[in-house]
This record gives structure tokens, sequence and C-alpha cells, in this order.
């Protein structure tokens, strides 16, 4: 909460499907603002580059391999839309440098292009990691290494 303005923060998370690790980053962060007390200063969503799963639940296994850790993975997934997400969100945390290049390059001007921020600057625990890699034609391993990701770079938003 911005207390000058009394207004939430809003935080968008995109990935390219929005199945794997935005829902799933949106997931973390609702439970992480809720186990601090603070959900009512905060709206959180998420978004996808491509179109190719809108309205589906997130990929089965990351919704098991979040279920495991306690978050409920359920987003409905929708597709990123410059046209009102630059304006309704303070914050739009990216994935990966793909995600980087493809949003900032649909900013109409500069204030809505510094609000795009990668997810790997806010890493405390993985300082050699420079994004969260795609898991989606991965293993297992591959989702649980997404989740660390996602815990250690939420946690450094929040706390930043
Ligand atoms: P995500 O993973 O970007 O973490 O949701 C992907 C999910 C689906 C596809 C690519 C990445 N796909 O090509 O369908």
């Amino acid at each position: 909460m911005d207390i000058t303005t009394n207004k939430k923060e809003r935080i968008l998370f995109i990935c390219l499907g929005n199945i794997c690790r935005s829902p799933a980053a949106h997931a973390v962060m609702q439970h992480l603002v809720e186990e601090r007390g603070c959900a009512g200063q905060y709206e959180i969503d998420s978004a996808g580059i491509g179109n190719w799963h809108v309205g589906q639940l997130p990929d089965q296994r990351m919704r098991e391999h979040g279920r495991r850790r306690g978050y409920s993975v359920d987003h409905h997934a929708r597709q990123f839309d410059a046209r009102t997400d630059f304006d309704r969100f303070d914050r739009i945390v990216v994935m990966d440098e793909e995600n980087y290049r493809n949003i900032t390059s649909q900013a109409p001007d500069d204030e809505a292009r510094e609000k795009v921020i990668r997810m790997a600057d806010y890493f405390t625990q993985h300082p050699h990691s420079t994004c969260v890699p795609d898991p989606y034609y991965g293993g297992p391993e591959d989702f649980e290494l997404a989740l660390d990701l996602i815990e250690d770079g939420c946690k450094g938003i929040l706390n930043s």
C-alpha cells in the first residue's frame, strides 16, 4: 500500500503461456501476502504472452508441485493486453529475457516500460541465476527449480 495515496500495489506476473511460471508466481505471492497479513494492500494477477492456453487452468504438473508446497495454483490463463495492463499495474514482473523483450516492445512510453522488471533481479538465494527457466518441456526437477526461484524472487520483491 502506498501510504500517501492509500492505493493498493498492483503486481502482474508474466510468462510465455500463463500455465506454468506466472500462475505459480501469482499463487506464491498471494500466499506470502496472506501469510504476512497484508493481502489487502496488494492486487496480484498473471498473464501470458501467447494465447494458446487462454481460459485453461495451469499445467497439471505445476498445480501438483505447487500444491505440495501449500500453494493453490489455480489461475485461469489470460493473454497480456498492452492496451489495459500497462495502466492497470504498477509492476509487471517477467520470468526471462524473451519475456522482457516482448513486453517492453509493447510499452507505449518510458513510464510503461519502466514498470517491467525481471524476477531474477530480486533473487537473494540464487545469485547466479539470471531467469526463471521455462519448465514446460522439462521434468519434475525443472518444476521444483522454477518454484525455488519464484519463492526467492517473490520474497525479494515483497522485501524491496
Ligand atoms: P510458461 O510455460 O510460459 O511458464 O507458462 C509454457 C507453457 C506453454 C507453452 C510454453 C511455455 N507452450 O508453448 O504452449
